[in-house]
């Protein structure tokens, strides 16, 4: 009955496993869930005040496809401000989160057949999304060794005739993976030439401890070109549920096709939303998200400290985002099997790293209170003992 295209889809992990502690915490167990990627802050209240502001004023029609004229001049000048990147509001859509943004373009850009290259560990839903638009993923698998990152090397052996698109994303999910001007260069300099596409997920870029993010787009006249920057408040503005993303790209006849398509799929994106992301654009929440950085910095040098000391498990000090993606191998190598076992026996929900396309570790959110974040590691101490 069902399509094939839909039969290539696997359900999302993180998303199934944040479900399941969601549900077992209803239940009255004492769950504590390490699992979810969103910002335990509340959205600051001048994005709430915004959005009733404009609700007020009757801002409940429909708006352009890719958004008002006033959050396309919003985000052009994040851009600017933020990132150096000067793209015109024209070259600008608004999407349903992030994850919309990313679903659209690899549906504008990739025929069957098409090679997607993906450096793993990877946000689950990359690969995801490349089946299903016939694509074929390619993984590239990066080492802890060398925090991560994929090597100019690495990405000048994978290319083929068929490549069609690069995803990055910095600071990564689930490894917190901060790509520098200087990797980005040289990852340009494989791609001189090529017609490949780079789809740049920059969506924790304000949640970055070391101040080394760059923009991909950024670094030369080259990667503008080839480059869609993806971003939205989701992570940074603590508006998850709001559902607010964007595209921005040199390549108008990119930008008309995403358009299109969403003009045949999902219109506009909420117009309340469009106005309450305008303050945070514009940078008016700039110190309630620098206090949301101070938190998670200091959940992060915790975690970092106390799971090193614990006999088996290792993890580097990531440079972003609000994961610890944890080696696990000395205990378990089937992240599964030790991810279950942990949920069961002491009630704290991670997420495997075979969500990720990496056996032997799991992925630990610190987007959770510290006090919660310290009973967790208590526990695993103790699962870890008796594992
Ligand atoms: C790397 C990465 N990209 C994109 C998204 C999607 O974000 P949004 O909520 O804006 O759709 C997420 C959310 O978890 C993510 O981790």
């Amino acid at each position: 009955m069902l399509s094939k295209r839909v039969q290539t889809l696997s359900e999302s992990i993180t998303i199934a496993i944040s479900s399941l502690a969601k549900e077992m915490k209803a239940n009255g167990e004492d769950v504590i869930s390490l699992s979810a990627g969103e910002p335990d802050f509340d959205t600051p209240k001048a994005i709430k005040d915004a959005a009733i502001e404009a609700m007020r004023k009757g801002c409940g029609k429909y708006t352009p496809i890719p958004g008002t004229n006033e959050v396309l001049k919003a985000i052009a000048i994040k851009l600017k401000r933020d990132n150096n990147l000067e793209y015109k509001p024209s070259q600008i859509i608004t999407n349903v989160g992030a994850k919309h943004s990313l679903f659209n373009i690899i549906q504008c850009l990739i025929d069957e057949g098409d090679e997607v290259l993906i450096p793993a560990p990877y946000w689950v839903s990359y690969p995801e999304m490349t089946k299903y638009a016939s694509g074929i993923p390619v993984i590239l698998n990066t080492d802890e060794s060398n925090g991560f990152k994929i090597t100019a090397k690495q990405l000048k052996k994978a290319i083929t005739t068929k490549t069609k698109l690069l995803m990055l994303n910095s600071p990564s999910n689930p490894c917190g993976t901060v790509y520098t001007k200087e990797d980005l260069l040289e990852l340009a300099e494989v791609l001189k030439g090529t017609n490949i596409f780079i789809a740049s997920d920059e969506i924790y870029e304000k949640v970055n401890y070391s101040g080394n993010f760059c923009a991909t787009a950024s670094v030369s006249k080259d990667m503008f070109k080839r480059t869609i920057t993806i971003n939205g408040l989701s992570k940074c503005g603590a508006m998850p549920g709001w559902r607010f993303g964007y595209m921005a790209s040199a390549n108008d006849e990119l930008n008309k096709a995403v358009r299109k398509l969403q003009s045949q799929s999902t219109s506009n994106i909420s117009s309340i939303t469009q106005a309450g992301a305008i303050p945070a654009l514009l940078g008016e929440v700039d110190d309630e998200i620098e206090n949301m950085l101070k938190s998670y910095r200091e959940r992060r040098d915790y975690l970092f400290k106390e799971l090193n000391n614990i006999k088996g498990l290792k993890t580097l000090n990531p440079d972003g985002a609000f994961y610890l993606f944890i080696n696990c191998k000395e205990i378990e190598e089937d992240s599964m099997k030790f991810c279950k076992r942990m949920l069961e026996e002491i009630k704290v929900a991670t997420v495997p790293g075979v969500a990720f396309g990496l056996e032997g570790y799991f992925r630990v959110s610190f987007a959770t209170d510290l006090e919660s974040i310290k009973i967790a590691t208590q526990r695993l101490q103790k699962f870890i003992n008796n594992y």
